[in-house]
């Protein structure tokens, strides 16, 4: 069986490393077969781990497997000749060495064929759990929607179909000057394509694989993660749980008290905020979570009677169905009663209020024009329809 698949993600510096560490050790504490997997370059699933992690598998004690992808070493694996033929034809047309290397890497290229691990151990047979540690705020996940990242190099690339280019390469040899890409390049852009759409399947599949945001109990930092839910959703990605860390325990005292004050507010909304979504929690610790012990206090906090590895939620809770000219955006409400919603649709945000609760859900910029033509609310969700104006 394909193993359980949990992605990290969040803001910078939230804690995403220490709770994606402090989840795989109790993962491997239970008995199952666990990997953590970093893409990050700056080490610091190692520094969290207090442990030498090499850019394969590494056993890090415990029944645990670390391992630190190397983003260079997977993209000369992956994209060589790719590159080659690009930088050869930016430098043709002017670009001087290096911004010609940039060029020919899309942004967050790198990251994406690190995370082509997670396919790899996904259709293994050694893992029960795999813990992926992403970069900031779903970055990753954006451009794992690979239509984007496909029309990306097809716009500053290619330019055209390949098929086109078959015919046209003597042809644009002799008259343009223009080199087309060999069959090297074509292939491995197919490939990419089809390890694009396979790793889609697979982060979609609701049954084995969910996200996990990590947030701190800030205002801004909690609208970020909301931002990035509303995304996870519009791509059809499980969200199971919500991780608030670094939550001030009451022992904080007078001097942080009206911060706690602060902190245990927005708790609050941010419960409301991404119901049914669980919400996980942790406290700001004394010290900096580093090595076995400390991560495990962090996974006891935050999996007070849960299991880690469990799939916490079983569904999406927001989903966006795009027609024609219409599209249907159905939003699970459940605090809400019927009668007591009021909606409003600035651009592309759509702001929906119950109560005091506030739920901002941003649509995707094609249907920032669309008009908001109806609403109806039935068991606990609430369906708005939008049409092209
Ligand atoms: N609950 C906590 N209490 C105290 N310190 C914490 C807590 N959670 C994380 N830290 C510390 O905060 C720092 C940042 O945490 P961590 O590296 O896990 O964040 P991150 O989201 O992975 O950061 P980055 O975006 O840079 O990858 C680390 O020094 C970590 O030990
Ligand atoms: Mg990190």
């Amino acid at each position: 069986m394909a193993p359980r698949t949990i992605l990290y993600t969040g803001k910078g510096g939230v804690g995403k490393t220490s709770v994606a560490a402090a989840t795989a050790r109790r993962c491997a504490a239970a008995g199952q077969r666990t990997i953590v997997l970093s893409t990050d370059p700056a080490h610091s699933l190692a520094d969290a781990l207090e442990q030498e992690i090499a850019g394969t598998p590494t056993d890090v004690g415990g029944g645990l497997f670390a391992q630190q992808v190397a983003a260079q070493a997977e993209m000369e694996r992956h994209w060589s000749a790719v590159q080659a033929w690009a930088g050869e034809l930016l430098r043709e047309r002017g670009a001087d060495r290096v911004s010609a290397e940039e060029l020919t890497v899309p942004p967050g290229m790198d990251e994406l064929f690190s995370l082509l691990q997670i396919k790899a151990h996904h259709e293994s047979d050694d893992w029960d759990v795999v813990i992926v540690d992403c970069a900031p705020t779903g970055e990753t996940l954006r451009l794992l929607s690979f239509p984007d990242v496909l029309r990306w190099w097809l716009a500053k690339v290619f330019p055209q179909q390949s098929r086109l280019m078959d015919a046209a390469r003597p042809l644009a040899r002799m008259v343009l000057d223009l080199r087309l890409p060999d069959d090297a390049v074509i292939e491995e852009v197919n490939r990419l394509v089809g390890n694009l759409i396979a790793m889609n399947e697979i982060l979609r599949d609701h049954e084995r694989v969910s996200i996990r945001l990590v947030t701190t109990p800030d205002r801004m930092v909690v609208d970020e993660a909301r931002r990035t839910f509303t995304y996870l959703n519009l791509y059809g990605f499980l969200t199971d749980a919500v991780v608030v860390n670094r939550v001030f325990p009451a022992e904080v005292g007078g001097y942080f008290g009206p911060w706690r004050e602060r902190q245990l507010e927005t708790l609050e909304e941010v419960r409301a905020a991404f119901a049914p979504v669980p919400v996980l929690t942790a406290p700001y610790f004394a010290a900096e979570v580093v090595g076995g012990d400390r991560l495990d206090e962090l996974a006891a906090a935050a999996f007070d009677g849960t299991d880690p590895s469990a799939l916490l939620l079983e569904r999406l809770t927001q989903e966006l169905v795009v027609g024609e000219r219409t599209a249907t955006l159905r939003l699970e409400l459940p605090f809400a009663q019927k009668g007591d919603i009021t909606l409003r649709k600035i651009g592309a945000e759509v702001i929906v209020r119950v109560d005091d609760h506030k739920r901002t859900v941003v649509l995707p910029g094609a249907l920032a024009g669309y008009r908001a033509t109806s609403a109806s609310f039935e068991d606990g969700a609430l369906e708005l329809r939008f049409d092209e104006p």
